[in-house]
Formats: structure tokens, sequence, C-alpha cells
């Protein structure tokens, strides 16, 4: 069973190929398209926002997982579904009242989530964990592609795993930052479900093998 994901994050494509790159990820064995962000505030860069996911939602047979790297996403909830957000997930550090945001992504008819920083606890989602689809862990310091792995997530990912399991819940774990063909098996054993790769997928000489490549070891 195919049931580990693969996100490629549209943030490492080739801006002026934009749609030939959205045909790569619709015809490879990806399963999400991973869209960042990023407002020059939350994270210290500026990425695309509305019209570029609308052009990408256009072209795009897969759903779109939507990361929002802003302030007080709670601004912005419905435009994003609008243009064709399927699975939003917004940061934990980034809106005072979590719970109301969560409930805003719901009620525009998208799937919600939330993000963790690196070094925000994961034990801080023990309530809200019921009212999520998925919790996306940093691996790297949000704001760039193409940085390091930080090891320290794969003793987050057990310890939210637990968390997950002793409520007896179907929440999903995604990894983003740094994963390759080279510690994704690695995550998948500590407990993760759904992985983002952006350079590691756009910088390689065939980007459609590599998808191949990961979607097999994730479920290997
Ligand atoms: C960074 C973004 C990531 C980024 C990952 O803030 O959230 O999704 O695109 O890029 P790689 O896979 O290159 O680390
Ligand atoms: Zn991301």
């Amino acid at each position: 069973m195919n049931s580990k994901l693969i996100a490629p994050s549209m943030l490492a494509a080739d801006f002026g190929n934009m749609q030939r790159d959205v045909e790569m990820v619709n015809n490879s064995d990806a399963d999400w398209f991973h869209i960042d962000v990023m407002d020059g505030h939350f994270v210290p860069n500026i990425s695309y926002g509305m019209p570029v996911i609308a052009a990408i939602k256009k072209h795009a047979t897969k759903p779109l997982d939507v990361h929002l790297m802003i302030e007080k996403p709670e601004r912005y909830i419905e435009e994003f579904a609008k243009v064709g957000a399927d699975i939003i997930t917004v940061h934990y550090e980034s809106t005072v009242h979590l719970h109301r945001t969560l409930t805003q992504i719901e009620d525009a008819g998208c799937k919600a989530g939330v993000v963790l920083n690196l070094t925000t606890p994961v034990s801080v989602l023990e309530d809200i964990l019921p009212k999520c689809y998925m919790v996306l862990l940093m691996s790297i310091n949000p704001g760039f592609g193409g940085q390091k792995f930080e090891d320290m997530t794969y003793n987050r990912i057990k310890k939210l795993r637990r968390m997950i399991d002793e409520q007896g819940l179907n929440t999903k774990i995604e990894i983003d930052g740094g994963v390759t063909d080279k510690n994704i098996k690695q995550l998948v054993d500590a407990g993760a479900d759904a992985f983002v790769a952006g350079s590691h997928v756009f910088k390689s000489d065939n980007p459609t093998e590599t998808i191949k490549r990961l979607k097999l070891l994730a479920n290997s």
C-alpha cells in the first residue's frame, strides 16, 4: 500500500516554466503540491501569493498543500481557499487563537493543519490534536529551501507519533526541510507520513525519477 506521501515543494521549481513543472508533478508519483507562502515578516523571505497559487491550481491535478509562513494567517484563509488550497497549514507561532484559525480553515472547505518551528515543543499540540488533519514539523528554520536537515527532528516525530497514537487519531505527520533519499526511510521509521522535498527534487537531473525513488523508499 502506497500510504506514505510525497509533496514536491514548488518553491524550488523554475518560476519561468511553472506550467512545465506543475505538469511534471502531475505525471509523477507525487501526491500533493507543497506551496510555501512567505511574507517577509514571519520569515525573512518573500515567496509568492494568491495569483501564483491560482496559476498553479489551473494546471494541477493533485491537491495543493499550502504552508503559510505569514503573521496572522487568519487574515487570508478565505482567499487562499478561493484560489484552490486543499490543505492549509498555519504556524503555531503565527496565530494567537489557533482553534479559531483552524475552524476558519475548515469552514472555508479545506483540511486544517498546524506547523511547528524546530524548537516549539510538540506537547503544545496535545489538546488541539483532534482538530488537526495534519501536523507539519519543520526540520529546518523556515524561510528558505536548500538548508541542512536538523537531526533533532527524529525525536520530535517519535514524541508526536506517541501523542497521536495515544489519542487514537489519524492525524498525519508531515516533514519539511532537507528531506532526501538519504533520510526519508529513517523519517518513516520514526513515524512520519508525508514528506516535502524541494531542492532534492527540482535540482536533480531527473525530477520525475527522484520523486519515484522517494515514493518507493518511503513505502518500502
Ligand atoms: C522552507 C519551506 C520548505 C522548502 C523546503 O521554509 O517550508 O517547504 O521549500 O525546501 P528543501 O526541500 O530544499 O529543504
Ligand atoms: Zn514548506
